[in-house]
């Protein structure tokens, strides 16, 4: 299965999310952001021994094309970069879900508009495209900011909402920090549950 990670608007966790993905589902990463967040975060876990993570940086269709056929896991994880193009385009045709990380404010609710035109169009390609919001980065201490988020993607048939929510949490700074999912680094912390609470989420939607 093929799990991308995907917004066209920067910053909003995709890289966090996608690391965590990878680490504990044992997924390799194809890399599609140009800061290669995930390639330097594979970096920084080199002296975890045994436990190295395999992230592909193609720039090109044909590139990504070719990983895929090399592939011999059973989930990849796409990170997908922080823009409109063709390859991160791309992405959205080759995958089975698709995550959209946002944080519950109003400003994030107009990226989303955005990102809906765009995978309006891919869905003329894939239609069997099922991108799911997840809310990401929500305050802790104010669950009643989400609900114009969850309004507005109820309204909106591009996009289901995930139950899972991912809180604001220093776990995920921290554990990226020393190339480790925030189950590796804390494993009895809210992050991790949080994470293995969205895995498992994800595979049931399979
Ligand atoms: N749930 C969270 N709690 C705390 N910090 C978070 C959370 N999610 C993301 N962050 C922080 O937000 C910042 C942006 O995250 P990240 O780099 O993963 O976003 P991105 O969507 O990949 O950005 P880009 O579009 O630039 O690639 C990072 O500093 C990351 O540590
Ligand atoms: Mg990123």
């Amino acid at each position: 299965m093929i799990f991308t990670v995907a917004h066209q608007k920067g910053g909003v966790g995709k890289s966090t999310i996608a690391t965590n993905l990878s680490v504990e589902m044992g997924a390799p990463v194809i890399d599609l952001d140009s800061q290669h967040s995930c390639y330097l975060f594979s970096v920084l876990r080199k002296n975890e021994q045994g436990k190295e993570l395999t992230v592909f940086t193609p720039e090109t269709i044909s590139e990504i094309e070719n990983v895929l056929d090399d592939l011999k896991s059973e989930h990849v994880i796409i990170d997908s970069g922080g823009y409109d193009n063709d390859v991160n385009r791309f992405a959205l045709l080759i995958s089975d879900i698709v995550v959209t990380p946002v944080s519950p404010s109003q400003i994030e609710v107009f990226g989303l508009m955005k990102f809906s035109e765009i995978v309006t169009e891919a869905k003329e390609y894939n239609s069997s495209l099922k991108v799911y919001v997840l809310i990401n980065n929500a305050d802790p201490r104010s669950s009643g900011e989400n609900r114009k988020l969850q309004e507005f993607i109820e309204e909106d048939d591009t996009f289901q909402l995930l139950n899972t929510k991912l809180f604001r949490r220093a776990d995920y700074r921290r554990a990226y920090a020393e190339g480790l999912s925030v189950c590796e680094y804390n494993s009895g912390g809210k992050a991790c549950r949080e994470i293995r609470a969205l895995i498992k989420e994800l595979l049931a939607l399979m």
